[in-house]
């Protein structure tokens, strides 16, 4: 069997960077393929049809470019597309949705809230999701649209984001929260500003770890694995401005990175 190259991640902007950096952590030998859909930014506001077509032409793409394996690295994404994705490509396709198990078995007040998207919350597999834990745990939910532009912009961390964490969040920590679910991968760059909203009133939980030691197991099940050990480059692509998303992707990557332009085919 021929050995494919890389692992494709993608997300509807730079948020899955979040879940690229747990994979690089654990996996710093395997090639990966980012691609921000910038173009199409945020999803969080999209009909369901939309995200399914673009997340479909996404994967293609990221085929094209020698992937073994497709990581959604955006809840958004996943909740609504993962299923058709499936049923559609043979490679493994990996997701990421809202970490309500862990915050459920968690709790001890009762009381877990959720962020993300309003299109991950008005899905129907959040709702059934939902629905397995809301015989143990009441669940609050917030929708934090402007967390997404907060991150895309780079201001995630100013006084600004900070009002924002404090709006978004204090109304869940009054309702006795003591587990903040973040349900979006774009969250993880306001860790900060969130902390410093929650401090000890509540756990917060990232899904960014787990999704990457999934992506290994799935690796290994799958005997996909890279075989030589030298260290994996990462390549980096968008459907938006390469100039802009290059200033963004180094900011949040921590590393001067070249961002290339992507032209999806539908
Ligand atoms: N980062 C994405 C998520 O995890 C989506 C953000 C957006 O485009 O609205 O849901």
């Amino acid at each position: 069997m021929k050995r494919k190259k890389s692992i494709g991640i993608f997300d509807s902007g730079v948020g899955g960077l979040s879940i690229a950096r747990a994979i690089k952590q654990l996996l710093p030998d395997e090639n990966l393929v980012y691609f921000a859909d910038i173009e199409f930014s945020p999803y969080g506001n999209k009909p369901q049809k939309t995200i399914n077509q673009r997340s479909e032409d996404i994967v293609n793409f990221l085929i094209k470019q020698d992937c073994k394996i497709v990581v959604m690295a955006c809840n958004t994404a996943t909740v609504n597309s993962i299923s058709d994705l499936r049923s559609k490509f043979s490679i493994p396709i990996i997701g990421v949705e809202p970490a309500i198990k862990p915050a459920a078995l968690q709790s001890k007040t009762g009381v877990i809230g959720v962020l993300a998207t309003e299109q991950t919350l008005e899905s129907a597999s959040f709702q059934l999701l939902k629905s397995k834990h809301i015989q143990k745990v009441n669940i609050e939910t917030k929708a934090c649209p402007k967390f997404v532009s907060l991150v895309e912009s780079l201001n995630h961390d100013n006084k600004q984001a900070l009002e924002i964490a404090e709006q978004y969040i204090q109304p869940l920590l009054s309702k006795g929260c003591d587990q903040i679910v973040l349900g979006c991968t774009h969250f993880s760059f306001l860790r900060s500003t969130i902390d410093r909203v929650v401090g000890k009133e509540a756990n917060v939980i990232d899904t960014a770890t787990p999704v990457a030691m999934q992506v290994k197991r799935q690796l290994h099940h799958n005997d996909l694995k890279k075989i030589s050990d030298v260290e994996g480059v990462i390549e980096f692509w968008t459907s938006g401005d390469p100039i802009k998303a290059t200033e963004s992707i180094s900011e949040l990557w921590e590393q001067d990175v070249n961002v290339a332009k992507a032209e999806l085919i539908t």
